[in-house]
């Protein structure tokens, strides 16, 4: 069977992390969770100073950006991400450090060092990434491209019954707000803004079972790794 890159893009929220590392274990590809990435970036600029409220000091963050050590390890099966050899899995997955991250994502540089890390850590084929510009920029000739979908208010139900599993209290229309804040942001930036390749296929996931959307994938991989 011959070796793919899968490039899974899409709006936050709508599931892309769990189907990639679904088909990522399943067919023993790498799996390089890229929002992580910027998550730590942002997690970084917050603890620092870096990044306030109506602010980022880009000048503070270029100078430090290359020397920022983000690398995945597994812990007991689940990959979790390191910043400067402290893992801040946890950390990276709250409200604040998502918005952080999307910010930091529409500066240039940023997205620079992150994409040149991304296409080493797959220029051996056999990973899955997801992300927002994986099948646009990082790799324009992927194999397989899946652009993921789903309205906005599905998704906001389903970060709401995440945070709400983790412990939080979260309002739902604050998390909705911060959805399409962030999809806003993430389709009007200037630097690769989220897009659908012209060659990916579209998966729209509002009203299919995990079940479902994970068959379809599944058949995708397999008729591009034939
Ligand atoms: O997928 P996520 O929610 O963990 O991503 C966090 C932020 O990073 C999101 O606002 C968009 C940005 N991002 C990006 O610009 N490019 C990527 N390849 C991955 C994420």
């Amino acid at each position: 069977m011959k070796k793919i890159v899968v490039a899974i893009d899409g709006f936050s929220s709508c599931g892309k992390s769990t189907m990639a590392k679904q088909l990522a274990k399943q067919v023993g590809y790498i799996y390089v969770d890229t929002g992580a990435m910027y998550r730590a970036v942002g997690l970084f600029g917050l603890q620092n100073g870096i990044i306030t409220k109506n602010n980022i000091d880009e000048q503070k963050l270029a100078e430090k950006i290359y020397n920022l050590k983000i690398y995945f390890k597994n812990i007991n099966g689940v990959q979790h991400v390191f910043l400067n050899d402290v893992d801040v899995e946890s950390k990276i997955r709250t409200l604040e450090t998502g918005d952080a991250a999307s910010r930091v994502s529409a500066v240039a540089f940023v997205r620079k060092a992150l994409v040149a890390q991304q296409q080493k850590m797959g220029e051996n084929k056999g990973v899955v990434l997801d992300g927002r510009d994986i099948g646009t920029v990082v790799f324009p000739d992927a194999e397989l491209k899946i652009f993921v979908t789903a309205s906005a208010e599905v998704r906001a139900q389903r970060r709401f019954d995440e945070l709400v599993q983790k412990g939080e209290n979260p309002d739902y229309e604050e998390v909705l707000k911060n959805i399409t804040e962030r999809d806003y942001r993430d389709t009007h930036r200037v630097e690769s803004p989220l897009r659908q390749a012209s060659d990916a296929l579209l998966l729209d996931n509002s009203f299919l079972t995990k079940e479902q959307q994970y068959k379809k994938i599944l058949e995708w991989f397999k008729y591009k790794t034939q």
